[in-house]
Parts: C-alpha cells; structure tokens; sequence
C-alpha cells in the first residue's frame, strides 16, 4: 500500500486490520507511533495521502469536475459568505503558461486538468454595486484572509473527494511567483487572486508516488498550552525517516530541517513571492 498510487477498495478494507492500520501509521510517521487511532475508510484514505507529481495523459472520467466542485462547494466556509471561485484549465497553451509562471514545473503542462483556486472577493463587491451598498469592509487583511482559508478548505475537499475515486493531486503554490501573470491569462477582475493550482489527473502507475512522513504528534499538538518548540531530538528523528523516505524515492536523502530552513532564509528564496504585498495591492485588495 505504501508504495501505490492510490488505496483500492480492497486496500481500505484490509486497512481495517490491526496491521493495515499499522502499516498505515508507520507510513505516515516513518516510525511505529503508539496512538490510538479510531479507524474507517475515510480517516484510512486522509492518512493515505500522498502528491501525484506524474500522470497519465489519459481523460478524467465524465463527471469528475462536477463531482470536484460539489465537494469544494461542501467545505466550511467563514459566515457562508462562499469568497471562493475555481477556474478550470483544460487548454494545453494555457496549462503550458502555467508551468512557466510555475518555473516549468512538469505536471502542470501535463495533468489533463488544472484547477486555480481563487480568493474572491469580487463577487461580493459586485452585489454591493448593483445593489449600491457599501463594501468597505472588504478592504481589510481579514476579508483576504477569508478568502485564503474558504479557498483552501474547498480545495482540500475536492482533493479527498479525487483521492478517494482514484485520482492524483499536486497543489502548485508556484503560481503565486506571478499572480499577475496568472491574471491575466485567466481574466481574473480585481479583488481576485489566485492562491494556488491544483494539478488532477490519473497517477501514472510507472512513476508511483509514497506517503511522505510527517513530524511526530508531540511536535505538533500541544495540550491546553502551547510549549514553546524543544523538538531538537524528534526533528533529528524525523530527518533520518524523511532521508529513508527519499532513499525509497531516489532522492537526494536531503532529511527536512536544512531543506526547510534554505526555504525560508530570507526574501531570495521566495522565488518572487516577496512582492506579494505590492502585487495584491496593484490587484485592488485593500490590506488595511
Ligand atoms: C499550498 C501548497 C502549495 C504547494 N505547491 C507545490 C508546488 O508548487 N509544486 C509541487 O511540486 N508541490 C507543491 N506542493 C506539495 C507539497 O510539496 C507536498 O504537499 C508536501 O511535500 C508533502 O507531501 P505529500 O503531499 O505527498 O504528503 C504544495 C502543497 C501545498 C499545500
């Protein structure tokens, strides 16, 4: 199960043995974690996870946008007030300028579908025009934020309902190198900013993709009270399962912790994000 692309049917129901669970915990925390997890089909597909970064060139089957979109449109989202829109791009010419924008990054020209998750406070604005009310409260940080967060909990949502039929999943964070590029391309209106991409396609059985390990729960979850960070010796751990997980991969066995910290050194390492701020103003967004 690891090492496949996706959970068959008869995978989800040999994960309600003790060993599938286990096998799936291990999985997950490239260690044998002792909690105690309650078990089904859905929380075995969540743990599952794992990005499809090769497709095969084949169709979605019908239906499978409609389907998407119902999931997405099924996320929680703040005061239901619904600041998400999707574009889907099918067009080869327009997924091939989104893999520019995403410094060539393969999947994107080649899944046969590109999903741009938007931020859109647009539609909202729009209503208080026609209908001449004020909108002012949309140029504040938090109606962005709103925005952020409905259009990723729909994302999410969409990416469980297509794992759980057998598809693959990349997000491409790498279209906010250029959102205004991705405007364009796509006639976004102000107030809307395309917060990420989502390749979808069939996971090419030739190229398999693994569960990649996360830190160990301790780390993250904190009880009653937030610790501040002494995870010097879980991070160690959680190198060396990372580097196994990459050895399995044919990876440089790089561990987390350095790549991690490279990602973050300062504004050159955010290929271009760090004028995101001057961008979203330049698209209309208010970040008062
Ligand atoms: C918001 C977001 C943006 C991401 N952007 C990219 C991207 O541009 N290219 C890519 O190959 N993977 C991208 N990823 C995938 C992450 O690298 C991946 O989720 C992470 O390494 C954990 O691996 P897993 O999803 O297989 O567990 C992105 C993920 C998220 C959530």
């Amino acid at each position: 199960m690891e090492n496949g692309n996706r959970m068959s049917d008869t995978d989800h129901h040999a994960a309600a043995t003790p060993q599938a669970r286990a096998a799936a915990l291990r999985a997950r925390y490239g260690a044998d974690p002792a909690l105690d997890v309650a078990w089904n089909a859905t929380v075995a597909g969540l743990l599952a996870h794992r990005t499809v970064r090769a497709f095969r060139p084949d169709p979605l089957p019908a239906g499978t946008l409609e389907t998407l979109v119902a999931a997405a449109q099924s996320a929680a989202s703040s005061s239901n007030l619904q600041t998400w829109s999707v574009v889907a791009v099918e067009d080869p010419a327009a997924k091939a300028r989104l893999s520019e924008v995403a410094r060539g990054q393969r999947h994107v020209a080649e899944a046969p579908l590109v999903l741009v998750w938007l931020a859109d406070l647009s539609r909202l604005e729009a209503l208080g025009r026609d209908r001449a009310k004020a909108t002012d409260g949309l140029d504040y940080l938090e109606m962005l934020m709103v925005g952020v967060v409905d259009a990723a909990l729909a994302a999410q949502n969409a990416t469980v309902a297509l794992e759980s039929l057998g598809l693959g999943t990349v997000y491409i964070g790498a279209l906010r190198n250029d959102p205004e590029a991705v405007a364009e391309l796509l006639g976004l209106p102000p107030n809307v900013l395309a917060v990420f991409g989502l390749c979808v396609g069939h996971p090419d059985p030739a190229r398999p993709a693994a569960v990649k390990p996360r830190l160990p729960q301790d780390v993250v979850l904190h009880r009653g009270r937030y610790e501040p960070a002494q995870a010097g010796r879980a991070v160690a751990a959680y190198d060396a399962a990372m580097r196994d997980f990459q050895a399995g991969q044919g990876m440089p066995q790089a561990g987390w912790s350095d790549a991690a910290l490279d990602r973050v050194r300062g504004p050159g390492s955010l290929s271009g994000r760090d004028r995101l701020r001057e961008i979203l103003e330049r698209r209309g967004f208010g970040l008062k």
